[in-house]
């Protein structure tokens, strides 16, 4: 298939469109590089082996910036990572979260069925699972409450996609439910480039590890977890990447499916393992040290999220192959040979 891959510059994007490849599919992407920069795409092209992926500078608010894409290229169906996604400036700026990914996906979609490209993989996140109300978390667990604008965008932009199919079955939709990617391309070549201090657990431990930031602030060691700091079900980036190569069958086999062409999976490793046991586990595989001290709790955390991952294994034939060693280790490959970034 050839694919649209909206947002293939960033973390997740970069990595999909090596799985894509390896597995004889094409891509163009289309980013705005708000929080990307192109040379992640060059290396992908290294890495792969082509001259270079096909690129737009374009904004997925921009319908004729998307038109022209489309008019270029025969596209079989869109992976659509684009979106702004830290937690706490969507808190700050509400509106432009809404804007950007809700406007956003409702642009890109009007421009899909257009040009009669209707099947479409959604990057969601089990944030829309709220304080979830069973552990592990199965795909027919309720949405929750979100505790941030972000989350609601995914909340809703899931809500929205499941409608538009209902209303013109032609539509394939697929929702991709990540839990905590980490993790980074083998080679270390590409990886997670955050802009600023990151708000998420990774990167900030192998941002101390190299030595940019002085201590790993701990958020609560008071949770009625067996060490008392969050849990969460980390997947390797590469791992989630062909998750979205395998979710590509759904669109091939939906004629098969029901009328009903929505499929939802959570994509996670099904183990959940605390922030004291991906620290822990750093220090050991990697030989470097990590200072850290208790913080207080961050708002809006919850204790425990971990997936039951088994329908995306029986439906669609995948499973997560690496473990936390792969992905503590992979992680500080990348940090190590990019202490800047790109
Ligand atoms: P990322 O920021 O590295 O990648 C997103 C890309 O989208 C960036 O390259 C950015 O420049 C681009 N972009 C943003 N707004 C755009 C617009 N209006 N038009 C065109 N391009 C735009 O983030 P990521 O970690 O690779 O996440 C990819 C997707 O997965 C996002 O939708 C994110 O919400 C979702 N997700 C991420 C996580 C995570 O922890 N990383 C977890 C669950 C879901
Ligand atoms: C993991 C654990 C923190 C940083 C977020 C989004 C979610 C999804 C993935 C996009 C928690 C603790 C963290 C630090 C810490 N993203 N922590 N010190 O909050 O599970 O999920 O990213 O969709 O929507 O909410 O991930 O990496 O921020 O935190 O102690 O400096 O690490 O309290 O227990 P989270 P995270």
């Amino acid at each position: 298939m050839q694919i649209l891959v909206t947002g293939g510059a960033g973390y997740i994007g970069s990595h999909t469109l090596i799985e894509l490849y390896k597995a004889g599919h094409t891509a163009v992407v289309v980013d705005n590089l708000s929080n990307s920069n192109p040379e992640s795409l060059r290396r992908v092209a290294d890495i792969i082996g082509i001259p270079e992926i096909p690129f737009y500078r374009v904004d997925i608010r921009d319908r004729e910036g998307l038109e022209k894409v489309f008019a270029k290229h025969k596209l079989d169906a869109c992976i659509h990572f684009a979106g702004l996604k830290a937690v706490g400036e969507s808190v700050e700026k509400p509106w432009e979260y809404y804007e950007n990914n809700i406007g956003g996906t409702l642009v890109l979609v009007d421009v899909m069925r257009k040009h009669g490209c209707k099947n479409i993989i959604f990057s969601s996140s089990a944030t829309v699972y709220g304080d979830p109300a069973e552990i592990p978390i199965t795909e027919s667990c309720p949405k929750g409450q979100c505790t941030n604008p972000y989350g609601w965008t995914k909340s809703m932009l899931e809500q929205m996609l499941m409608d538009i199919q209902k209303a013109d079955p032609e539509w394939n939709v697929v929702l991709l439910r990540y839990f905590n990617p980490v993790g980074a391309h083998q080679s270390g070549r590409i990886g997670e480039n955050p802009n600023g201090i990151p708000n998420n657990l990774m990167p900030y431990i192998t941002q101390v590890a190299v030595g940019k930031r002085k201590e790993l602030g701990v958020f609560g060691n008071d949770y009625p977890t067996p060490d008392g700091t969050g849990v969460r079900d980390f997947i390797h980036v590469c791992d989630l990447a062909a998750a979205h190569v395998a979710a590509l069958k759904c669109f091939t086999n939906a004629l098969t499916h029901s009328l009903n062409n929505t499929f939802i999976y959570n994509i996670g490793t099904g183990k959940g393992y605390s922030v004291l046991d991906m620290v822990k586990a750093f220090v050991r595989v990697n030989g470097v040290e990590v200072p850290y001290s208790i913080k207080p709790r961050r708002a809006g955390d919850i204790a425990t999220c971990y997936c039951d991952p088994s329908k995306a294994e029986a439906e669609i034939g995948w499973k997560a192959r690496y473990g936390i060693e792969d992905m503590v280790r992979d992680s500080w490959n990348w940090q190590r040979q990019n202490p800047e970034g790109y």
